[in-house]
This record gives structure tokens, sequence and C-alpha cells, in this order.
């Protein structure tokens, strides 16, 4: 669908949207399947919602893909995960140019294992090299928003160590460019499926003013027809960012 002919437009349309891809495991459980089955229906479940999400001009989608406590499942759970990441990244790396997205990646990529670690610098690299209004797609992955957090403190802590920082010039802005989201406005729209309502660790800082959409539908069962209705749900809220 293009832009124009989406029900919402304008000011109401969110230009960041992130989601937290959840229920996968449960939607193979209920169906005799192993988890991993879930998994590799929710990479083409993100496939298929990347597309849109770029179709209708959404600028900027962050999706929560493994955690920094994922690591805590099973090896055989987690070797799928990391093999899904890689297909998919070989993949996007191949289509990024010709369908016009970008891919940046938030988390601790010094924690994955050495293939996807390097891939994720080459997938960096080409996306680098793109014209800026493609669309961009942030895949966490060995993300925790606390660790996040951590992570650019020490950075901050170290700059002021070799004296280019000062302590006192800390504000949210210079300390937002320290994160992995660097440069980026924050989501105006943070959608859950799989009918938790919690945040699980995901986007701590940058949720801030972010308008939380959960719905029921599992993961791999989510469709475009779901974004719409978190997009039409986002657009009749009223934000008043702590003003009246
Ligand atoms: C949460 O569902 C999902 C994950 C921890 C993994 C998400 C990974 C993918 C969708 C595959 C690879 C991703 C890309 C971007 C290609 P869960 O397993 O916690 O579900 P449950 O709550 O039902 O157990």
């Amino acid at each position: 669908m293009a832009e124009e002919s989406h029900a919402v437009a304008g000011a109401a349309m969110p230009r960041h949207i992130a989601i937290i891809m959840d229920g996968n495991g449960r939607w193979a459980t209920k169906r005799g399947l192993p988890r991993t089955a879930g998994h590799k229906v929710g990479a083409e479940t993100f496939r298929k919602i990347a597309y849109y999400c770029k179709d209708i001009g959404i600028q900027y989608l962050t999706v929560y893909a493994f955690s920094t406590e994922n690591w805590k499942r099973s090896a055989e759970e987690v070797n799928v995960i990391m093999l899904l990441l890689n297909r998919y990244l070989h993949e996007l790396m191949e289509l990024m140019a010709r369908d016009h997205f970008r891919i940046r990646f938030f988390g601790d990529l010094t924690g994955l294992p050495p293939k996807l670690e390097q891939l994720a610098h080459q997938t960096d690299d080409v996306s680098s090299a793109l014209p800026k209004d493609y669309c961009l797609v942030n895949l966490c992955i060995n993300y925790g928003g606390r660790d996040e957090i951590l992570r650019a403190a020490r950075k901050y802590a170290a700059d002021c160590a070799a004296g280019t920082r000062k302590p006192g010039e800390l504000d949210e802005s210079l300390f937002s460019s320290y994160l992995d989201s660097a440069g980026l406005p924050d989501p105006e729209l943070i959608i859950r499926p799989g009918g938790e309502f919690r945040l699980s660790n995901f986007l701590l800082w940058q949720c801030a003013y972010s308008e939380f959409y959960a719905t029921d539908t599992l993961w791999p069962d989510f469709t475009t027809d779901e974004i719409d209705k978190a997009i039409a749900a986002y657009a009749r809220r009223n934000r008043r960012f702590g003003g009246v």
C-alpha cells in the first residue's frame, strides 16, 4: 500500500515504530511443534512487516530479536535464532539497495557468535553508504535497555577520563548520543504482540513518552492489519508529554 492511500496520514503517522516480537514459542507449542518452528515463522513475519512498514512510509522500525536475557534458553533454541538471524541478514544485505532499506544494530555485538558479529559489521558498512531517506530497520540483538544505558555511561566516563568530556556538561541530548540509537528520534509507538503488558528491558531510555499498543495476537500470526490497527490507535491518543 502506498503512503498516500494509508488511512492515517501526516502528524498522526508515527515516524518510528518499535516492536517486541513475542509469542513465537507459544505459537509453536499450541501446534505441537518445537519452539524453534515458531521462530522460523516469526522471522518470515518480520520480513513481511518490515516491507509493509517501509511501504506505508515508516522511516524507522526497531525490532527486538534477541535480548541479553535470551541466552538463558536451550542451546538448540539459541542456535536456531542465530542461524535465522544469519540467513535473514545475508538476504537483507543482498536486497537493501534494491528495496530501499538500511539496517542498524542495537545491542552488544561483541557477545555474538563471531560470524554473525562480522556479518553485522558488513551490513552496517553497506547501510552507511545508502541514502539516509531509506527506511532504517534497527535489529536489537544481544540487546537490553539497561545494558545499553550502562555501555553508554561507561563510554561517557571513559571520555571524561580522557579529558574530551566534562561530567557537568552531560544532559539528555548528549547522553542520547552515546546510546545505540544515537541520532534517531525516539519511537512514538511500541507494539507488543503476545498478550503481555511489559517492556522486558526494551528501549528503556527511548520509551519515556512512547505510546504502548499490546495485542493478544502471537507474533507468527501478526499481520499488516495489526500494524494498521496499532497506528489507528496511536492516532487517537492524546499525547501531552507531561503538559496539559
Ligand atoms: C520472542 O518469542 C521471540 C524471540 C526471543 C526471538 C525472535 C526471533 C525471531 C523472530 C527470528 C529471527 C529474527 C529476525 C529479525 C530475522 P518467545 O520465544 O519469547 O515466545 P513465547 O513468549 O511464546 O515463549
